[in-house]
């Protein structure tokens, strides 16, 4: 696995590949690696001849009381990981290569409409921070086919938006959510959880879970997210929001939509947690 860090090597070494007709696929993360990377890394494998993976914790996507600063950065364990899981190139830029005028200089994309509620609401300028990295990263790398996980369903929306209207020709692969044994989605935020924490975060999958076999037996989406938030604030968590909504456009679901998303995010103690469940409901 060859390192990079600088964007001019990135686009000499991937330029080349490109010439001899490789295929590349790209996996863009913030490190702190766990089993859902890992997954998104051997997935890549498919989709292309030339692996490619990037760290970089985009401070551009925090806002002011966020943990950019306490966020777990890992670089020589992730790289263990990452050659085990056979990524062939692995860039990782500074915040000066990637932002060489600062961040106020810095021309933002910002993706209207399904950005707008859920997490876009919770953390103002989150999603343009996101869409402006992974533009960025994007022109860098020029993948043929992108890799993004679930878990963060609106932010692969968000992207997806960004990539149609922008005419990004890059194909993007959502991956299903990581689990551990107990249901709790994998994130780089469990690491914060205290063990008990831990055990009482596994409610938010399911309270998902529950909501979604409560729509199938046809019970009201209004009384399934009351009871989702009962059940949150039994297990000792903070809600943000739980709500069902409208798969594509992530607008609050009506009661003829078939295809729905359930978004959920939830404060256990310091630690924000967000995970979704999809659910299909039969032809009315
Ligand atoms: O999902 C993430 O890790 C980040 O939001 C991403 C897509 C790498 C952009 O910084």
């Amino acid at each position: 696995m060859q390192q990079i860090t600088l964007i001019k090597e990135l686009r000499a070494v991937l330029d080349a590949q490109r010439a001899q007709g490789r295929r590349l696929a790209f996996v863009p993360t913030m490190g702190n690696l766990h089993a859902g990377h890992i997954r998104l890394v051997e997935d890549a494998r498919q989709h292309g001849d030339v692996v490619v993976c990037s760290i970089f914790v985009n401070p551009l996507q925090f806002g002011r009381n966020e943990d950019l600063d306490s966020y777990p950065r890992t670089l020589d364990a992730d790289m263990v990981q990452l050659r085990a899981a056979r990524c062939d190139v692995l860039f990782t830029p500074t915040a000066s290569e990637m932002y060489p005028q600062g961040l106020e200089a810095q021309t933002i994309v910002s993706v209207p409409g399904v950005s707008e509620r859920h997490c876009g609401a919770s953390r103002p300028g989150h999603f343009d921070g996101v869409a402006t990295v992974v533009s960025k990263l994007f022109n860098m790398v020029q993948p043929q086919t992108a890799l993004f996980g679930l878990k963060d369903y609106q932010q692969f929306q968000v992207i997806s938006h960004m990539v149609a209207d922008l005419c990004m020709p890059i194909t993007l692969v959502g991956v299903a959510t990581q689990r551990e044994h107990t249901g709790l989605a994998l994130s780089s935020r469990n690491g914060y959880l205290s063990a008990q924490e831990k055990v009482r975060a596994v409610a938010l999958y399911q309270s998902l879970l529950q909501a979604g076999s409560s729509l199938q037996q046809g019970d009201s989406i209004a009384g399934v997210e009351a009871q989702a938030a009962l059940q949150l604030a039994a297990a000792g968590f903070r809600l943000d929001y739980f709500s069902v909504c409208h798969a594509a456009t992530l607008e609050p679901a009506s009661p003829q939509d078939r295809a729905l998303v359930i978004l959920a995010a939830a404060w256990m103690g310091k630690t924000r947690l967000i995970d979704n469940l999809l659910v299909t409901l039969p032809l009315l």
